[in-house]
């Protein structure tokens, strides 16, 4: 039988839904692991969705809007209590 790493956890509030996740974890990994958004950004050129990848910085396929600032690489930050975290929008000079 497997331990998790750790017990503490903090909430933080992914489009609004309240989630429960481990502390120190990254945005993407949180909101990957226990809201399964679909999509966390979508493409600029299309308008496809796309989500974290690689985790480690490399890829900008997890860009969100944590706490108002858009265009974070949400794998990059850790969860922290409160958090506010959404989709990052397209920007508004793209008709899609
Ligand atoms: S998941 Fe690739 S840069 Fe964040």
């Amino acid at each position: 039988m497997s331990t998790p790493l750790t017990t503490t956890t903090v909430r933080i509030l992914f489009e609004g839904q309240e989630l429960e996740v481990p502390a120190g974890i990254s945005v993407a990994a949180a909101v990957a692991g226990y809201a399964h958004p679909g999509h966390t950004c979508k493409h600029p050129v299309d308008g496809s969705g796309r989500a974290p990848f690689c985790f480690m910085g490399v890829c900008f396929e997890c860009l969100m809007e944590i706490n108002g600032l858009p265009d974070v690489q949400s794998c990059l930050v850790t969860v922290e209590e409160g958090m506010q975290v959404r989709r990052q929008p397209l920007p508004e000079s793209i008709k899609l």
